[in-house]
């Protein structure tokens, strides 16, 4: 989430429906066509399987509704129609009611590859797909119960969880690395490095080491971290997340991978 957006998400009519535009139906075709090739063999089993759910279109982009029929009797979850931007204390909230915040804009052309709002193809394509899934979808329900409880000082440690898991997050498979991190799923640059590059360290998952990890949102990740199995993510839902926070905290981050963000000149 960043302070200011140059986009403005479009409203729903009186019916629920968003009256998307020729050129964005236009641009998420692209993105989704493009990006389905990309994964292939690279997403993890459980995404594939939600997407297969999903039957999201590819001519359009998909209305909110159809996909939170769809999670809803998978997992219960919905999406909800939020603002380019909204505050930490929304976000927390709607994710403790099961309700996954997507900002109803697209991308523009200039920013096809890249962009650092999160868009709805981003949202929809890369995380959506994986709420199907039950640990997954518990897992993100206990972080956004956390995070509506905790400090301000405690979310940024529980953003660090959520950045390695549900945005950036491989899998360790018995046929090799996948991908869950909708971070990635959603960037095809991103989705060639996490697995085929040399670069980014992997790691296994730590709960505290991740708390201690610096991030960058505006980089290729230098480091990814791996959990064995989704269900995984159970256990990690299970664990007294507030007092790793602590432990975390005692500890110190970890220094940087990456240099340090330029300033920019004003
Ligand atoms: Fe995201």
């Amino acid at each position: 989430m960043t302070k200011t957006s140059k986009y403005q998400s479009r409203q729903s009519d009186d019916q629920g429906m968003i009256h998307w535009s020729a050129e964005e139906n236009q641009i998420w075709h692209e993105l989704i066509t493009r990006q389905l090739s990309v994964i292939e063999g690279k997403a993890c089993a459980e995404y594939m399987a939600g997407l297969e759910k999903l039957q999201l279109p590819q001519d359009r982009i998909p209305q909110l509704e159809e996909v939170s029929q769809v999670l809803r009797e998978c997992t219960g979850w919905e999406c909800a129609e939020v603002p380019a931007l909204i505050s930490f204390d929304k976000f927390f909230e709607l994710l403790a009611n099961k309700r996954f915040p997507v900002a109803t804009f697209i991308r523009s052309r200039e920013e096809f590859d890249y962009l650092q709002e999160p868009d709805i193809f981003h949202e929809i394509f890369g995380h959506c797909a994986m709420l199907t899934n039950p640990a997954f979808a518990e897992f993100t329900h206990t972080y956004g119960k956390l995070g509506l409880a905790a400090s301000k000082q405690d979310r940024v440690y529980l953003a660090r969880l959520y950045w390695f898991t549900i945005e950036f997050g491989l899998l360790n498979t018995a046929d090799g690395l996948r991908i869950y991190g909708g971070g990635i799923l959603s960037s095809p640059g991103e989705t060639q490095y996490a697995l085929g590059s040399d670069i980014p360290e992997r790691k296994v998952f730590d709960a505290v080491d991740v708390l201690r990890t610096p991030y960058r949102i505006d980089i290729m990740q230098p480091i990814y971290f791996m959990i064995n199995s989704i269900d995984d993510l159970f256990d990690i839902s299970q664990l007294d997340m507030m007092q790793l926070v602590n432990q975390a905290r005692a500890l110190g981050l970890h220094a940087p991978k990456f240099p340090p963000k330029e300033k920019q000149a004003s």
